[in-house]
């Protein structure tokens, strides 16, 4: 950043110094040009210069350009032809500059090479909270970014016709409308790209404000341990204030995943509760747990909104399984995959009789780890025999 700036400052500096002191003037100034095409540029040394143009050479970009580039015009002048352009290193221009034999800088000009834009495409937009509207859009070209190109996000409500343009700055190709927006009047949205070799308006999108409604991540999540049990967490979180300013419901979604994974996992039947457990998790392991909100029911509209970002990641570990010790770590994994097999068949019968996280699922499901863990027990005790048996060695887990 310092340093761009750094070289911005620099190269204007450099501007008026040649403005003031440039012993030759080049032909043409400035130009824009496109990608791909050719420039003829001509170094003319001033009168009462004492150069000889056999003795010029040219840089672009600091690099020296060969000589069979070059064109004698006459004592003064030197013409350079470039051919299939590239894009503009820069967006403040390539420096195509004469220099005369000992490195000296006579005169300079300013390439901008690039392409027209072309029409701005996949234009969305969401609505925080029904108070504002932001859109982002991708460019249509890659060439119209080695210039600078300006994006104008307009808008206009469907029946009434005055175009207005969205006044926040457009960073990262979006742009933010923050108030006076109409509620239940389609709006017409579109991008306009413009810069110095043409302009390109994308296709018109129509939105109604209530449609693409989204919030903010819920907070406050807090992951706790179910008592003893090794294989659970719970979940618990507050839901954007904004839901209590506005006529939403809203329904959550929790994602997980252990520490040492990139996977995570979603549980999306959560429908409007605050809180949650998750089962069939390892035991002694750290997760990671995210929440997030989507606005339902807005004004009475029978749509989902826009799924608000994750909440920021909450850590928590389960309790360590005090059987697990290392020795017995093959069998706890065994015991581990029985368990998740037997809680798929769980869950499949609970699917079947209850929805979401209600309490009755959790009571039942606690009912029925009692039995599993004393199921389990019993089960497990016999296999350790053979375990000892087998290794002749004991843990301090037993
Ligand atoms: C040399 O050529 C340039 C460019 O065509 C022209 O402007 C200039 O007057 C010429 N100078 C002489 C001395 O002929
Ligand atoms: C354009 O880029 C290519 C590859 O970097 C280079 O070889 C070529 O000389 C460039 N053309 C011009 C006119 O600078
Ligand atoms: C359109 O937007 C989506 C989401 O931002 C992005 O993944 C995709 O690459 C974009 N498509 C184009 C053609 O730029
Ligand atoms: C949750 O949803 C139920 C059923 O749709 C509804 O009756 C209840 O009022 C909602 N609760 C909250 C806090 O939104």
């Amino acid at each position: 950043m310092m340093y761009s700036l750094l070289f911005l400052l620099l190269s204007c500096l450099m501007k008026l110094v040649l403005c003031f002191t440039s012993l030759a003037v080049i032909v043409p100034q400035d130009p824009v040009l496109t990608m791909g095409s050719s420039l003829t540029a001509t170094c003319i040394i001033k009168p009462k210069v004492n150069v000889d143009s056999r003795e010029l050479y040219w840089t672009l970009n600091d690099e020296r350009l060969p000589s069979e580039l070059y064109t004698l015009v006459n004592s003064s002048a030197l013409k350079v032809t470039l051919h299939g352009l590239n894009g503009s290193q820069q967006l403040s221009g390539d420096n195509l500059l004469c220099h005369r034999v000992d490195g000296r800088i006579l005169g300079g000009s300013c390439l901008y090479v690039g392409l027209p834009p072309e029409k701005p495409t996949n234009i969305s937009c969401w609505s925080k909270n029904a108070k504002d509207l932001t859109c982002k859009w991708s460019p249509g070209g890659k060439g119209e970014s080695f210039l600078h190109t300006k994006y104008t996000l307009k808008y206009r409500l469907r029946w009434y016709g005055k175009v207005n343009e969205c006044q926040g700055t457009a960073v990262l190709n979006s742009c933010c409308i923050p108030k006076d927006l109409a509620l239940f009047t389609p709006y017409e949205i579109w991008v306009e790209a413009s810069n110095k070799l043409g302009s390109a308006a994308s296709d018109i999108i129509s939105l109604d404000i209530l449609d693409v409604v989204t919030t903010d991540a819920p907070f406050d999540v807090q992951v706790n341990r179910v008592g003893d049990l090794e294989d659970q967490l719970s979940v618990r979180w507050s839901s954007p204030t904004a839901l209590k300013d506005f006529l939403f419901q809203a329904k959550y979604q929790i994602r997980y995943r252990v520490e040492d994974s990139t996977e995570w996992k979603v549980v999306d039947d959560i429908g409007n509760q605050t809180l949650c457990r998750l089962a069939g998790l390892r035991p002694g392991t750290v997760y990671f747990v995210q929440v997030r909100c989507n606005p339902v029911g807005i004004y009475g509209s029978r749509k989902a909104g826009i799924w608000s970002e994750w909440s920021v990641p909450t850590a928590a570990s389960t309790p360590r399984n005090e059987r697990s010790s290392s020795t017995c770590y093959q069998k706890s994994g065994e015991s581990g995959s029985n368990l998740r097999r037997e809680l798929k068949q769980f869950f499949g019968w609970v699917k079947k009789h209850a929805y979401g996280c209600t309490a009755l699922n959790i009571k039942l499901y606690d009912q029925w780890r009692v039995w599993l863990q004393k199921s389990h027990k019993a089960r497990n005790q016999n296999q350790e025999v053979a375990v000892f048996v087998g290794l002749q060695q004991d843990s301090p887990g037993r």
